[in-house]
């Protein structure tokens, strides 16, 4: 196939959804329907336990396991779907963060008794950030729920998008009866635990009609009508067009348990999801439709087993068509690079690949070039910008505690930040490291790892902060006189950006107020945004 038939039948996306929300069950319910799993708990059983919280081996040894998962392959309707997995653990938020920066779309599960939590809103922030396309599953229907027009106006206010619903809940938990089809104007009829798609009832809003008394009883019905005509009238009816700019989220309501609203989810998908899109980069914007491949590293995958150091990093093929073996361009160090193993992910396995087209998601093997961020191409340098680092919400200092091994604490301390498992910031004078994670549970992976892979020993000396914040000003004479006068909570990333530490965001409301000329971000994305604005190129 062409590259053109090869790009309009790739759809690449992420599940996303507030641990527990119901995430697990959806994707292996999507991969049951699209035929690519025939056993129920194959997604589940490398799902990171909640059993496993305080055990960080154990989690990453299941991270290990959740590889396979990284990235699901399926063919379902002539379509090639990528459905790219996030982490559920929220000390690994930034991964899933990252991971949408691979995506062309999402789709956002909300368990209808719990409404939008914490990690839905941050993970929404990211996707406004993106103007990621957003269908929101509702799900747990067949619980106890909150009343769907307040569970509207909820996702609406929190999230701030608008919604259109596309399917109406009749009744919820013990008196759940099922959803009516605001499209196509038919009532699917709920059955707990029924695995194949549930059956229409009617075509009809004829209020009198005895099948619909006998399923749903008088009083669902007049209900029903007049929820249905009420949400008419108070939410936006669809439009593709803001659905692809990311203000618009189609809302499904279901049961991803009893597998009752799949079959409509995916259908919707499969017709308005977008292709591949192009991508910027600081040079110019990549279209996938171009005939020379480049990708990006959006994530990496190290091995927790010392004897085998290697990495698997996760490229997003962006334009043209990679292959297997061609010499490609690492623009960041500037040479040839070439593959020979590159991996897809059917059906859960793993297998070398020849080739694959932009949408896809391949695994590299790697010693230790390939950061995440990093850009391959044929020989043209290009960066792709838009992968950003978050603030982090705990910060450390690195104690060393074996003064013989300081070279190999400063590698070990750089390439595991490279990994993006944390990040890396240098305060003057001396030289301090400071590590800043958005979880607890990356101190005691980096602090195994150092001591087994780099031989390196470290202590973590907690620090009075509670967010890094990037620092950007027009005025660099203004700039620098804020990084002078407040040197003690000044330290600067990889890429020698400053950041202020924050003590707490009362300070931090303070210090925003005393140097108004001064710009701070809460990702490192900004700077690089900043570029391409000055370049003027894209
Ligand atoms: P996550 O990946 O978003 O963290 O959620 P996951 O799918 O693991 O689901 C969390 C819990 O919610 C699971 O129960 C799951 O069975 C349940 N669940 C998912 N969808 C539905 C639904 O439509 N209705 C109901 N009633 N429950 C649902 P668990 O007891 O925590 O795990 P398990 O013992 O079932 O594996």
């Amino acid at each position: 196939m062409d590259l053109k038939t090869e790009l309009n039948r790739r759809r690449t996306f992420a599940i996303i959804s507030h641990p527990d929300a119901g995430k697990t069950t959806l994707t292996e319910k999507l991969l049951l329907f699209g035929g690519a799993i025939h056993v129920a708990g194959a997604v589940k059983s490398n799902k990171i336990r909640k059993t496993a919280t305080s055990d960080f081996l154990e989690i990453e040894k299941q991270r290990g396991i959740s590889v396979a998962t990284s990235v699901m392959t399926l063919d379902f309707k002539g379509m090639r779907i990528n459905i790219l997995d996030t982490p559920g653990h929220k000390d690994f938020a930034e991964d899933t963060y990252r991971t949408l920066t691979a995506v062309d779309s999402v789709i956002l599960v909300v368990d209808s008794a719990k409404g939008v939590e914490e990690q839905t809103r941050k993970l929404m922030e990211v996707c406004r950030m993106r103007a990621i396309p957003v269908m929101v599953f509702i799900n747990k229907m067949d619980r106890e729920g909150k009343d769907p027009f307040d569970l509207l106006e909820e996702l609406e206010r929190e999230l701030k998008i608008a919604v259109s619903p596309f399917t109406w809940p009749i009744g919820n938990g013990s008196d759940f009866k099922g959803v009516y089809n605001l499209a196509t104007k038919s009532i699917q009829l709920f059955t707990p635990g029924k695995t194949t798609r549930s059956e229409v009832l009617l075509n009809t809003r004829d209020i009198d009609d005895p099948l619909l008394k006998d399923h749903i009883g008088e009083a669902n019905i007049s209900k029903l009508w007049e929820e249905v005509d009420l949400a008419a009238e108070l939410f936006e009816s669809f439009s593709n067009n803001l659905y692809r700019e990311g203000y618009l989220a189609p809302v499904f309501f279901g049961s991803a348990l009893n597998n009752f609203g799949i079959p409509e989810l995916v259908e919707t998908f499969l017709s308005i999801a977008p292709h591949p899109s192009g991508a910027k980069t600081a040079e110019r914007k990549v279209l996938p439709e171009e005939n020379t491949f480049s990708g990006f590293v959006f994530k990496i995958h190290a091995n927790l087993d010392p004897n085998h150091r290697n990495r698997m990093a996760f490229l997003r093929v962006c334009s043209g068509r990679f292959e297997r073996n061609k010499m490609y361009y690492h623009t960041r160090l500037g040479k040839k690079m070439r593959f020979s193993a590159p991996a897809s992910f059917m059906a859960n396995d793993k297998s070398t690949i020849e080739e694959a087209f932009p949408g896809d998601v391949i695994g590299l093997y790697d010693t230790g070039n390939l950061k995440i961020g990093d850009t391959l191409t044929e020989g043209e340098s290009l960066h792709f910008t838009g992968i950003p680092s978050f603030s982090p919400e705990i910060l450390k200092e690195v104690v060393n505690k074996d003064p013989l091994k300081t070279k190999q604490l400063e590698k070990g301390v750089m390439q595991l930040t490279d990994e993006g498992l944390a990040q890396l910031f240098i305060q003057q004078p001396g030289n301090r490291k400071i590590i800043g994670t958005v979880g607890e549970l990356q101190f005691d992976v980096i602090k195994f790892r150092l001591e087994h892979e780099y031989g390196a020993k470290c202590d973590f000396q907690p620090l009075p902060f509670v967010k890094a914040c990037w620092l950007t000003s027009a005025n660099k004479q203004k700039l620098s006189e804020m990084i002078d006068r407040r040197a003690a909570t000044i330290a600067f990333d990889k890429s020698k950006t400053p950041v202020y530490l924050a003590e707490s965001n009362w300070v931090l409301k303070i210090v925003k107020e005393a140097h108004p000329e001064v710009e701070f971000h809460d990702t490192s994305e900004h700077h690089i945004r900043e570029d391409i604005v000055s370049n003027d190129q894209v």
